[in-house]
C-alpha cells in the first residue's frame, strides 16, 4: 500500500512509546525456556514478536494472549519439542538467530527455522560457526542461509570473539551457553544492546560482564518474574525525529526504554544540537537487571552535522537511516563510519537510504561503510520505495512531514512489522 505523508505545520501532543520489539522477543523466549510461567506486560503485538509466539508454540510452549498481556508456559530448558514442520520467523531477524541458541541444546532433535524472501537474504553464518563450535549440528543454504535446520546436541562451553558487533549472534550464544557445559563467553569489537544479559540476570542466572565480554554460567532452570516491556528507543525515534524536523514542534513521549545500548541515537541527535529531554540510563558499569525508561520532551530546533564513528554504530543501528535523515537538514556534513551492517538488514540500509533520500532532493553519498550528507538544504519532496522495510517506511513518512512538497512512501505496510499504530500515532500528533 502507498501512502502520502504532506508537509506537516507542528506535531504537538503526548503519546507512549509502542513496546520494545527487542526486548518482547526476549521474554517470550525466556518465557518458553522457563519452567514457570511467566507473565508478560505490554508485549509489543506486531508482525515480528507474533512470529515469536507461533514460534515458541510450535515448541511446545503454552500461550495465551489476552489484550497487551501474554502468560507463556515454558517447556524448560531442554525440553522444547520437535515441531511437525519448519518454524516460521517471518520477517524477524531477532527471532531467526537467538531461537537456535537454544534449539542448539536439544539433544537429538532436529529443528528447520525458514521466513519471508527478506530473512532468506540474509546471513545465518555468523552463528553457524559458534554453535557449530559448542558442538551442535547446523545446515543453512549456501552454507549462510536460510532455511536453516538445527539439530540440538550436548553442548560445550565455548569463548567466542565475535567480528562485529552484534546483540543477536552475542544473546545466541548466550542462550546456547545455559545448557553448555561450563562458563560461556562472548566478547565484542564494540557494546551492543544487552538486554538479553538483564533478562538472564533477572532469571538467577550468573551472568557478569568484563568490559566487552560477557561469560554466562550454565543454569538448570530460569526463573522469572513478571516482564513489563518498556517503550521502544528505535520506534520512539522516529517520532523523535518528526518532532525535532518539523517547525513549531513540541512533543512528550512517554515511557520510553532508555538502556544506554539503546540510546546511542539520543546522544547523536543532541550533539548535532536536537533538543530531547529525558533522564537518560548513564553507561553502566556493572551489568543490572532492569530496564529503566523515561519521559522524553522534543521540541524543534536547528541541527548540526556531526561524525559518527564505528564504536557508537551497534548503538544507533536501527536508528541509522534517520541520522542520514537529520542530516538533510543538519548545517554542514553528516557522516557515518563503521556501518556495513546496514547492508545486511531487512534491506541494504545503505543503499535503500542513499538513494530514497536522494530521490527526495537529498545530497547524500554512499561510502563502503556507510554514507556522508551534506545538509542544509532540507528535502524537496518526491516518492520513496520502503524496499518492504519497517525502518524505510518510518523514515520516508518523517521525511514527508518535514518536507518542502510532500512524500508518497511505496509499501507503508512494511511498519507493521515493528510499529502497527504508526500511520495512526502521526496522524493523532500532527492535528
Ligand atoms: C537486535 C539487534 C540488532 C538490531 C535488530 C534487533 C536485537 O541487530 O539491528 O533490529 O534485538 O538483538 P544486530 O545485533 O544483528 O546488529
Amino acid at each position: 500500500m502507498d501512502m502520502r505523508f504532506e508537509p506537516a505545520h507542528g506535531l504537538s501532543g503526548k503519546i507512549d512509546a509502542p513496546a520494545d520489539k527487542s526486548i518482547s522477543h526476549r521474554a517470550a523466549l525466556l518465557g518458553a525456556i522457563a519452567s514457570e510461567p511467566v507473565r508478560i506486560e505490554r508485549y509489543l503485538q506486531a508482525a515480528d514478536t507474533t512470529s515469536t509466539l507461533m514460534a515458541v508454540q510450535a515448541l511446545g510452549a503454552l500461550v495465551e494472549v489476552n489484550g497487551e498481556a501474554v502468560v507463556i508456559r515454558g517447556t524448560g530448558l531442554r525440553e522444547a519439542r520437535e515441531p511437525d514442520g519448519p518454524i516460521d520467523v517471518g520477517n524477524a531477524g531477532t527471532l531467526m538467530r537467538l531461537l537456535p541458541g537454544w534449539l542448539a541444546a536439544q539433544d537429538g532433535r532436529t529443528f528447520t527455522l525458514d521466513g519471508d524472501e527478506s530473512i532468506r537474504r540474509r546471513p545465518v553464518d555468523r552463528i553457524v560457526a559458534p554453535l557449530s563450535q559448542m558442538g551442535a549440528v547446523l545446515s543453512a543454504r549456501e552454507g549462510r542461509f536460510a532455511p536453516l535446520q538445527v539439530r540440538g546436541e550436548h553442548l560445550r562451553a565455548i569463548s567466542f570473539e565475535l567480528d562485529v558487533a552484534s546483540a543477536q549472534v552475542k544473546s545466541c550464544i548466550l542462550l546456547a551457553g545455559l545448557a553448555a557445559d561450563g562458563a560461556t563467553t562472548v566478547g565484542e569489537p564494540w557494546r551492543s544492546r544487552d538486554h538479553t544479559e538483564r533478562m538472564l540476570l533477572g532469571a538467577g542466572v550468573a551472568v557478569h560482564r568484563n568490559g566487552r565480554h560477557v561469560t554466562v554460567v550454565n543454569a538448570d532452570e530460569l526463573l522469572l518474574e513478571p516482564i513489563r516491556i518498556p517503550g521502544d528507543p528505535s520506534s520512539a525515534a522516529f517520532l523523535i525525529a518528526a518532532g525535532v524536523l518539523v517547525p513549531g514542534s513540541r512533543l512528550l513521549i512517554g515511557d520510553v526504554g532508555v538502556n544506554w545500548t539503546r540510546t546511542g541515537f539520543l546522544r547523536i541527535l543532541r550533539r548535532m544540537q536536537g533538543i530531547v529531554l529525558g533522564d537518560l540510563e548513564d553507561e553502566t558499569g556493572e551489568l543490572i537487571a532492569a530496564e529503566p525508561v523515561s519521559d522524553l520532551d522534543v521540541a524543534h530546533g536547528a541541527l548540526e552535522g556531526t561524525v559518527v564513528e564505528a564504536e557508537e554504530v551497534p548503538l544507533a543501528i536501527d536508528e541509522l537511516p534517520l541520522v542520514a535523515l537529520l542530516g538533510c537538514f543538519a548545517e554542514g556534513e553528516t557522516i557515518v563510519h563503521g556501518a556495513q551492517e546496514l547492508r545486511v538488514k531487512e534491506s541494504d540500509r545503505i543503499a535503500g537510504v542513499v538513494e530514497g533520500l536522494r530521490g527526495l532532493g537529498a545530497d547524500i553519498e554512499a561510502t563502503d561503510d556507510g554514507f556522508a550528507v551534506r545538509g542544509g538544504g532540507g528535502l524537496r519532496g518526491g516518492t520513496i520505495d520502503s524496499l518492504g522495510d519497517h525502518r524505510l517506511a518510518m523514515m520516508g513518512a518523517v521525511a514527508g512531514l518535514a518536507s518542502r512538497e510532500g512524500v508518497e512512501v511505496l509499501g507503508i505496510e512494511a511498519a507493521a512489522v515493528s510499529y502497527p499504530s504508526f500511520v495512526e500515532d502521526l496522524a493523532g500528533l500532527c492535528s
